[in-house]
């Protein structure tokens, strides 16, 4: 008799058809879904599981008491059909909509000014969240969607690791295929900071990205100059606009990059802003039909993902590439954001 908790993972299909209370459709996708959150993240509980599945199925187990097996069996049939709606609904989660980027397209106006270009295009990207997955074919291929739109300017909007910046080099050489015309320009995510910043700052900007941290710049592109801020994170360091905004003219209105969209509440007050590029949120990454997202994290809990209007202030929160925590996607598909953006002149400032 087999012990399906000492087997690789590999094996562990064959016990859970042996089971016969459970239709062969959902043994599969429940196999399936397993074994890839298995061999992603080689969390043991999607082992106890199965071998939980395994015992309940098995009638012969010489493990588990007549009773026990009774109750259990009459508890599968309870839970089956839930069972077969989550299964299905985590394994298109995981396997198919967790990599079906859409680009999100917008046509806007802006009062960026009059030296700003009186067109542009431009994308953001953000929460890649390279670690724990090095998912590299998967950036590699929101890289050449990227560049398929010819944007003038790309802005990413932080998160571009998870814990670990040990791989931080691998990524950069992935971001450094992206080719706009004007330019790269980022802010860092709150993963970011706690992930050694200095060093992922180092390598993107190697890559060809001009990191913008409580900084300010003015980017040549589309017969304009345009002003582009970036901001601390929110969360994990010191967001400080007062300095980024030093030399702005009165006429101007610049566009910031911040990772967390909530600091809108605190940027609309100062009508220089044009546009404020977030993400953070990852659209909720698991939403829930007629209830909404079922995690919303510090700082992005009010504006949780595409355009809002404060004032003078624009907002996009672009629902990012990657994931964190369970790497699922549920009516939320990762997004590219493309703004085809129409400069309507001078602030009224
Ligand atoms: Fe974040």
């Amino acid at each position: 008799m087999k012990v399906v908790a000492d087997v690789p993972y590999a094996f562990c299909f064959e016990p859970v058809l042996e089971g016969a209370w459970m239709p062969l459709p959902l043994s599969v996708l429940l196999n399936l879904a397993s074994k890839w959150y298995y061999a992603v993240s080689g969390n043991k509980l999607i082992i106890r599981t199965e071998s939980a599945i395994y015992c309940i199925g098995n009638r012969r187990h010489p493990m588990i008491s007549n009773t026990r097996r009774a109750f259990l069996s009459k508890l599968a049939k309870f839970a089956g059909a839930p069972l077969l709606c989550g299964g299905g609904a985590f394994g298109f989660g995981s396997l198919l909509e967790r990599h079906r980027v859409e680009v999100e397209r917008h046509e806007i106006k802006l009062a960026l000014g009059e030296r700003a270009p009186a067109k542009l295009r431009a994308l953001t990207m953000g929460d890649f969240h390279f670690d724990p997955l090095y998912e590299a074919d998967y950036v590699a291929q929101c890289v050449s969607i990227a560049n398929s739109l010819k944007p003038d300017v790309i802005f990413l909007t932080g998160d571009y690791v998870t814990s670990k910046s040990d791989r931080i080099g691998e990524f950069a050489g992935l971001l450094s295929k992206l080719c706009p015309r004007s330019g790269i320009f980022a802010c860092l995510g709150n993963h970011d900071h706690w992930s050694n910043a200095g060093k992922i700052m180092g390598a993107l900007e190697s890559a060809g990205v001009r990191m913008l941290v409580n900084q300010q710049t003015r980017v040549n592109c589309a017969g304009g100059e345009l002003v582009v801020a970036g901001l601390q994170s929110v969360w994990a360091g010191k967001p400080d606009w007062s300095l980024a905004s030093r030399g702005l003219r009165r006429d101007e209105r610049a566009v910031v990059l911040v990772h967390e969209p909530d600091f809108a509440r605190t940027l609309s007050e100062d009508r220089r802003i044009a546009l404020q590029l977030s993400g953070h949120t990852h659209g909720g990454q698991v939403r829930v039909p007629f209830y909404g997202a079922l995690r919303l994290p510090t700082w992005g809990r009010l504006f949780q993902s595409g355009i809002y209007d404060l004032d003078a202030l624009k907002l996009h929160v672009n629902r990012g590439i990657g994931t964190i925590t369970f790497h699922v996607r549920l009516f939320c598909p990762p997004e590219i954001a493309c703004f085809d953006i129409s400069n309507i002149g001078a602030a009224d400032a």
